[in-house]
């Protein structure tokens, strides 16, 4: 069994020495736990010094977008190239990115191809909007998010890729109305259904599933129990400590359920 994956997306929250203190306070209250992994994306300005603080027996890191190209004349940007050293992870094609920043469907695949090529761990958030979901897209838009995104990858290249599924209308900025776990397995058995067509059975069940869209400590549970979800990945609750350690003692009390009923 993999290991359960819980990321905290900091957003544009928490400066150096903020960021800091949260650390610091998930340290006290997080132990290492075999089964668990937990990755923080903290600001890109902030994850330099938290890399010389963290206990990488406990955390990761994880930056929240990146440029496509590896060095050049790209006034502003920081590439995957640049972030090589310093974290496990990137974050691609979150909603905010694409309603905000306008990515559209080939430079998430241009992302995530290029964060594969420098050796970092994709994790592409896909998800239907408010209208796309009232309008019964929700299976199309999942398709054309994830086929475009891999259509760059090798299937032995896919078997890492994370994606988290993060229905817009469920994150707590743009609405936060909680999805039902039974849906969310159905979508996420879905997106698994869109690899395994491409690039076979392997691909499917070795890709990493997460859930995302309003996750605090109280709810975690019903969505880590899902049948083939590999984690969460939290933006507002990762931001309280109590919250966002509590999201990960859920996961690893699950953990345990299962193990001992095995
Ligand atoms: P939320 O954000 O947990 O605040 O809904 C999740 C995300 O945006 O990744």
């Amino acid at each position: 069994m993999t290991r359960t994956l819980i990321v905290a997306n900091w957003k544009m929250h928490l400066n150096a020495s903020q960021a800091s203190l949260l650390l610091h306070r998930l340290h006290e209250r997080i132990k290492i736990y075999r089964d668990i992994e937990v990755v923080l994306a903290p600001s890109m300005l902030v994850l330099q010094p938290l890399s010389l603080q963290i206990d990488r027996r406990k955390f990761r890191l994880a930056a929240q977008n990146a440029y496509h190209k590896d060095e050049g004349a790209y006034t502003g940007e920081v590439s995957f190239t640049m972030l090589q050293d310093l974290v496990h992870y990137v974050i691609i094609g979150h909603s905010e990115r694409r309603i905000y920043f306008h990515e559209d469907l080939d430079t998430i695949r241009d992302k995530v191809a290029a964060c594969v090529r420098n050796g970092i761990t994709p994790i592409l958030c896909v998800g239907e909007t408010h209208e796309e979901h009232h309008a019964g897209e929700t299976r199309q838009v999942l398709h054309d998010q994830v086929v475009t995104a891999l259509s760059d990858l090798t299937s032995d290249e896919i078997e890492d890729v994370v994606i988290a599924y993060e229905p817009v209308w469920a994150i707590s900025t743009f609405g936060g109305e909680l999805a039902k776990p039974d849906d969310v397995k159905k979508q996420m058995t879905f997106i698994r259904k869109q690899v395994e067509d491409l690039y076979g059975k392997a691909a499917a069940q070795k890709i990493r599933v997460l859930y995302g869209g309003s996750v605090d400590n109280s709810i975690a549970r019903g969505y880590l129990e899902i049948e083939g979800c590999d984690g969460v990945l939290v933006g507002g609750a990762s931001l309280n400590y109590h919250k966002f350690s509590g999201i990960v003692h859920e996961a690893y009390r699950l953990r345990n359920e299962v193990e001992d009923s095995e």
